[in-house]
């Protein structure tokens, strides 16, 4: 699990003036709306003794604990009351919770789990599709039991649709499979892959039939960052499906997927329905055959697999993780683990830069000589 990165929170009509408890990358968050309808993200652990801070109340722009009922302000995580010091009483410094930016975009609340200044940090992926009317988007929220960095290797992978997906692919029944020349595309956050393939398609299909039967099908897939996925489907030269998975890791063993779905056709609502439920089975193809993936996490060296071209966009994802972990951005979940249940860490937030004395210590990260052997290998 990264920090450093905008990971989709909930559902922005989720996010009230009701305190709302959010799990992500192993911790807890609170969100909640300030009385000018802000949305802020607070880590949740309240630092005076502990108390789940989701459990207490919203006072205009604030959070009160609910144990000693001590006052958190939305925008900066500062403690602004502590009753029991009495009225006008100075408020200690180390008195405070983190605060992570939040931007609102595509009916999500992001929040930047992270310190990086804001010139810094990696960008949500741009959806034009969404504001676009000749664009009609939803959106299927599910949960898988996979660590999320394993997830996200299922969806550039290009060899696995023939198999997994009888929608997209013949299930192995077509003696010239192959999977031809997959063309590498580099941006600026990660790395995707362009194909053409054969696909049975379905009844009512838009696409053009092909010579020798089944339809042809282009697609690109990659990655952006460490845990956004996007498909472009192209079933004919004028019927496109463009879908944006936003995998949020709830801790190293679960993912939620906020998964958006855009079409350029059968724009009308009635068929949304219809479109959900193909997309629904589809995806569970994949969460069938990722949740018994072994080892459960990204295995540590690819000499313990064996590799073939048609997976060297997964080994170039890999070796993005590479290079955020030599910045210091993997959580080190072997330090989390032996630090035990008597200690609490916090994602540490961008005002952790400027402003010192800290209750909690930050989630220890994979750091220095590990980092360069990462690198390095
Ligand atoms: S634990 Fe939150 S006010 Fe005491
Ligand atoms: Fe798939």
């Amino acid at each position: 699990m990264f920090i450093n990165f905008w990971y989709a929170a909930e559902e922005t009509k989720n996010v009230t003036d009701k305190p709302l408890q959010v799990r992500m990358l192993g911790h807890e968050f609170v969100l909640f709306r300030d009385s000018q309808g802000k949305a802020h993200c607070l880590a949740n652990t309240c630092v005076h003794r502990g108390a789940s801070l989701a459990h207490g109340k919203i006072k205009g722009d604030f959070i009160e604990c609910p144990y000693h009922g001590w006052q958190f302000q939305g925008a900066d995580g500062a403690c602004v009351k502590i009753p029991s010091l009495g009225k006008d009483a100075r408020i200690p410094a180390r008195a405070k919770v983190d605060s992570y930016p939040t931007q609102e975009k595509y009916g999500l609340v992001f929040a930047f789990l992270g310190d990086l200044p804001e010139t810094e940090r990696p960008p949500i992926i741009d959806i034009p599709e969404f504001d676009n009317p000749q664009w009609r988007v939803g959106l299927i929220m599910t949960l898988w039991n996979v660590n999320t960095l394993r997830g996200v290797e299922n969806t550039p992978d290009p060899a696995h649709t023939e198999f997994v997906h009888p929608v997209m692919g013949f299930q192995g029944g077509r003696e010239d499979y192959d999977v031809p020349h997959i063309e590498l595309l580099e941006g600026a956050w990660g790395t995707s892959t362009r194909t053409k393939f054969v696909t049975p398609g379905a009844t009512g299909s838009v696409k053009a039939e092909v010579k020798g039967g089944g339809f042809q099908t282009e697609a690109e897939t990659g990655h952006h960052g460490a845990t956004t996925t996007y498909t472009w489907i192209q079933f004919s030269s004028t019927a496109w499906s463009r879908q944006y998975s936003f995998n949020t890791p709830v801790d190293a063993y679960h993912t939620r997927k906020f998964f958006l779905q855009a079409r350029n056709f059968a724009l009308d609502p009635a068929g949304d329905a219809r479109m959900d439920s193909r997309t629904r089975d589809v995806m569970d193809q994949d969460r069938v055959v990722m949740e018994r993936v072994q080892p459960f996490f990204v295995p540590m060296s690819s000499t313990e697999e064996v590799i073939v071209p048609a997976d060297r966009v997964i080994i170039r994802y890999r070796e993005w993780q590479k290079q955020w972990a030599a910045k210091g951005w993997l959580i080190d979940l072997d330090g989390l683990a032996a630090a035990g249940d008597s200690k609490k860490f916090a994602i540490p937030s961008p005002t952790r830069r400027t402003n010192k004395g800290w209750a909690l210590d930050p989630v220890p990260l994979v750091r220095s000589q590990q980092n360069q052997a990462i690198a390095a290998e």
